[in-house]
């Protein structure tokens, strides 16, 4: 198939997985680079894409998924500022913190690292935060530092008033925070980035994964793991967690916080611990896990026994589910599971949601039940076979992970055709 190429050359160049994002969206953009670049077909622009590095760069930006906002992920960052205050203890001025937010897209997340520190009381001078991204484009709005009304998502927006100017075409962010970042335009994939093994306090890698293949995942695991220092911590985005267990990493326990560390032992005593048993994350402690149900948000938004419709369409509350589980606030998002569950017929894309729920808290039997019962209504629900083949991965049964990957290239070559 004659674009095949062209997905083999976005695997090796930026690691992107072509089903992850989905065919449609790369043949898309195809046609909008051959438009672009005057090509007669995709021969002639597969010749001219060999020749042009610009071009090469024109397509990758094509088909980034550059989506971010500002304090995604609340809990992420209050935890960042618990354990900076203590590693910066640990450090005792010999040297200042130092962060990495790879991929750190248009800059929300390095910025966002900043202004935690800076608003916690952390001085200027004791972090500095390196932002790289694969985008020339996306790295460019980062410096430039203006941003719309999409990079500032929920409630919560007291920082824009501390650390933003309202300009023409949205708000600008203050200098004193801007100089906190080094950004840089860069490949998790490029062997160069060893030389800085070792090096960060803090590595944020988040939302990249997802668009791996489970080899090129496990590879730039490794890098991470690699450029996090032996008492760092990685964080990581609320899908991305099994593979980190199988390389000896463990879940700090922060709840919707996705971080983790290398194994407890290991920062103990400085010894490592060996990586050949999968290990699923450990459950969070009950004070800090989320809620199963919320009766109290549950009973009130069931439709009350008089009325015929429901408050809310299945479609919104799919929206709903899905706009809080990425927000990574898995209480609320299982609620309006549980919710859509009490109103609607059973759906695979809810059961899906309860999994990777139970997946990001560490119950792996619980998200194996759920995505089963997600597969037994949508035995195609690709997003279900890969979640489900890498829990079977991490706990040892090649052979099953494998079967569903198999299932899952099926789906896709059938989607093509
Ligand atoms: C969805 S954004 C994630 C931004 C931010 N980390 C977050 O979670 O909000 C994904 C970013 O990954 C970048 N990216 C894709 N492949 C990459 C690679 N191989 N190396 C570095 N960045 C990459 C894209 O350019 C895009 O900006």
């Amino acid at each position: 198939m004659s674009e095949q190429r062209f997905f083999r050359f976005l695997q090796a160049r930026i690691g992107l997985d072509v089903d992850s994002v989905g065919v449609p969206m790369v043949q898309r953009a195809l046609r909008q680079r051959c438009v672009a670049t005057g090509a007669v077909d995709l021969d002639d622009y597969w010749l001219y894409l060999q020749q042009s590095a610009d071009e090469q760069q024109a397509l990758i930006e094509a088909v980034i998924v550059p989506e971010t906002w500002f304090f995604r992920y609340p809990e992420s960052f209050s935890a960042l500022v618990g354990l900076a205050h203590k590693r910066l203890a640990e450090l005792a001025g010999a040297r200042p913190l130092r962060l990495l937010s790879l991929p750190c897209s248009t800059g929300e997340e390095p910025y966002s690292l900043a202004m935690a520190l800076l608003d916690s009381g952390m001085p200027a001078q004791a972090f500095r935060i390196d932002g790289m991204d694969v985008s020339p484009s996306s790295v460019a709005k980062a410096e430039q530092a203006i941003y719309g009304r999409n990079a500032f998502r929920g409630s919560e927006l007291a920082f824009r008033d501390r650390h933003f100017d309202p300009v023409e075409n949205g708000h600008r962010l203050h200098d004193r925070v801007r100089q906190q970042v080094c950004l840089q335009v860069g490949n998790v994939l490029d062997p160069a980035l060893a030389s800085r093994d070792g090096l960060y306090d803090f590595v944020f890698c988040r939302n990249l994964l997802i668009y791996f293949d489970t080899s090129t995942q496990q590879r730039v695991f490794e890098v991470l793991k690699r450029l996090a220092h032996a008492q760092g911590v990685l964080f990581i985005g609320p899908a991305e967690g099994s593979l980190l267990a199988r390389l000896g990493m463990r879940p700090l326990g922060i709840a919707q916080a996705f971080a983790y560390t290398r194994q407890v032992d290991e920062r103990a005593t400085g010894t490592p611990v060996p990586t050949a048993v999968p290990q699923r994350p450990a459950p969070m402690p009950p004070a800090v896990r989320p809620m199963r149900s919320a009766p109290g948000l549950a009973r009130p938004i069931a439709p009350p026994a008089s009325s015929p419709q429901p408050a809310e369409s299945a479609e919104q509350l799919l929206a709903s589910i899905t706009r809080q589980a990425n927000a990574g606030d898995n209480a609320q998002a299982r609620a309006s599971c549980q919710r859509y569950l009490q109103t609607f017929p059973p759906n695979a894309q809810v059961y899906y949601w309860l999994g990777l729920l139970s997946d990001t808290e560490g119950d792996a039997a619980q998200a194996l039940g759920l995505y089963r019962k997600a597969l037994y209504l949508e035995p195609q629900h690709t997003e279900a076979l890969v979640h489900l083949a890498t829990l079977l991965a991490a706990q040892g049964d090649e052979a099953g992970a494998r079967r569903l990957h198999e299932r899952v290239a099926r789906i896709g070559r059938e989607s093509e055709r």
